[in-house]
């Protein structure tokens, strides 16, 4: 069984614009000690789906089993047993932590909210500033006196107080600079050695999370679009959508830039108040036919654990590929 699953997840938000299906019937699983890869442009509902699985934004249909236990209608009284076995660690490590709090305080709220004690608290607050490599004297200062780096390792020492199974990971590092970026992902690595956590670990640039992702899962606009092995993925997209996202990213291996398209995506992500009819793709895919802006293609298995949502995906259709990507020089 695995530790998470994910099931037909859809999150609505109603504005006055109209209701937004910021996820849109999203399924997926994370198995124990495994890091999962969220990948997609910004505003295709990573966050939302990030804070669905925590319940901390309500669900409008689907199910989240966690550990064997569905906690999508769970009452709030219960949600304790959730929060102790899965835990966030937000996007923004300058807005997530309050201000007026001293560092000490922030890590150990899981902990009284548990309702540990003082003394207990204590001790574990001061192994965890050690665990994440703050500073010793980190406990009695003030998030303002540290850097975004330093911030967002308290962030972590807060999500790994309660010895959480699942972390999910919206964007830790994309708000740091390049030079601490690898810094705090070494650490999540480190963390998750030591401890065997699960991550589900969201980012928009997927040069960050292929190589510390078992798994990959590419959204578009509230839907899974492509899902599968990170390397796979990487070596051969299945997706339009994917290869361009990869065309977008840094490539540091010269042998995979051969060949590999340097355009980025043309056009905007459509507005999921008004998604486009068919696949919500292709508007903005070199490859679409006529089908694809009537039929919303399904997820489906094309090869080993590979889905892809595409009526005329990039492994049957290779000789497709030629349109797509416009060879680099
Ligand atoms: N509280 C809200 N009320 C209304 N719409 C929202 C709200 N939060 C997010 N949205 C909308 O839902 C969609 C998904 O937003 P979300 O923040 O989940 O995207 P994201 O993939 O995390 O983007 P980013 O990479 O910029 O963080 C967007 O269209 C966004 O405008
Ligand atoms: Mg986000």
């Amino acid at each position: 069984m695995p530790l998470l699953s994910v099931l037909s997840l859809c999150v609505q938000y109603q504005t006055a614009q109209g209701t937004v299906r910021a996820v849109d019937d999203v399924s997926f699983e994370l198995e124990d000690g495994e890091t999962v890869g969220l990948v997609g442009e910004s505003g295709c509902g990573k966050s939302t789906l990030g804070k669905a699985i925590m319940r901390l934004v309500p669900s409008s249909d689907g199910r989240v089993v966690l550990d064997g236990q569905d906690i999508t209608s769970m009452p709030n009284a219960q949600l304790k047993s959730v929060r102790k076995n899965m835990q966030m660690i937000f996007q923004d490590p300058y807005g997530s932590l309050n201000p007026r709090h001293d560092v000490g305080t922030i890590i150990g709220q899981p902990l009284s909210v548990a309702g540990w004690s003082r003394r207990d608290i204590r001790d574990r607050v001061t192994e965890l500033i050690r665990q994440v490599g703050l500073p010793a004297d980190a406990e009695r200062r003030y998030p303002h006196e540290f850097s975004g780096g330093q911030r967002q390792r308290v962030g972590i020492a807060r999500a790994l107080a309660l010895q959480p199974k699942v972390i999910i990971c919206d964007e830790p590092v994309s708000a740091l600079d390049v030079s601490v970026r690898a810094q705090v992902i070494n650490l999540l690595q480190d963390l998750q050695q030591q401890t065997g956590v699960s991550f589900l670990f969201i980012s928009n640039d997927l040069s960050v999370v292929e190589h510390i992702s078992d798994r990959l899962i590419v959204m578009y606009l509230g839907r899974i679009v492509e899902s599968g092995s990170g390397e796979e993925i990487w070596r051969q997209p299945a997706h339009p959508y994917t290869l361009a996202l990869l065309a977008a990213a840094p490539i540091a291996d010269p042998r995979l830039a051969r060949g590999r398209a340097k355009q980025v995506l043309q056009g905007e992500l459509p507005s999921p108040l008004n998604p486009p009819q068919g696949c919500s793709f292709h508007e903005r895919c070199p490859m679409a036919r006529e089908r694809c802006g009537k039929e919303r293609p399904l997820l489906r298995k094309v090869s080993g654990g590979r889905m892809v949502a595409c009526h005329y995906d990039l492994l049957e259709q290779p000789a497709e590929l030629p349109r797509v990507v416009s060879v680099a020089s």
